[in-house]
């Protein structure tokens, strides 16, 4: 595991899920920084605003990854990936989230409540958080996507 720390953020739709993988993530050792996001799963809020201001601390963190938790985890991955530096993807099953660091270097995992079981949502966690980026052909793709940009 090469992230030294983790984020974590949810709208009202995520609440329930970013408290048990705080349990989770405390239970394995892993330092979690900051919990964005409401209070309790009545407490609504944006989503976009979410995952701005935890986008924000993951690239003022080296090493750092972060977990966005909404109701499905396309919301926060939407909105995560218009921040520049930011590598987003939502992932349901463990081999996508392995995959999003190893190929993807992907720095932010978003999860959605209302699609995952709690067991399966601590599986697809650790997958993502316990993989490591392969570098070689994926750095030059990764390269890409970060300084290129591309015109519809
Ligand atoms: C909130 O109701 C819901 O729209 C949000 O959590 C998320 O699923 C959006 O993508």
């Amino acid at each position: 595991m090469s992230v030294t720390e983790v984020f974590i953020g949810s709208d009202h739709g995520g609440v329930t899920l970013r408290e048990l993988l705080v349990t989770h993530m405390e239970g394995r050792g892993i330092l979690v920084r900051a919990r964005l996001g409401p209070e309790t799963a009545g407490d609504s809020v944006d989503y976009p605003d979410v995952a701005r201001a935890l986008c924000a601390a993951v690239l003022a963190a080296e090493g750092s990854a972060g977990i966005l938790v909404c109701g499905t985890g396309q919301g926060m991955a939407i909105s995560a990936n218009k921040v520049r530096g930011i590598r987003a993807g939502a992932a349901s099953d463990p081999f996508s989230a392995r995959m999003l660091r190893a190929h993807n270097d992907a720095n932010v995992l978003c999860l959605g409540e209302r699609v995952l079981g709690s067991e399966l949502a601590k599986v697809v966690f650790d997958a993502f958080i316990d993989a490591d980026f392969e570098g070689g052909r994926h750095a030059r793709r990764v390269a890409k996507i970060d300084n290129e940009g591309s015109e519809a």
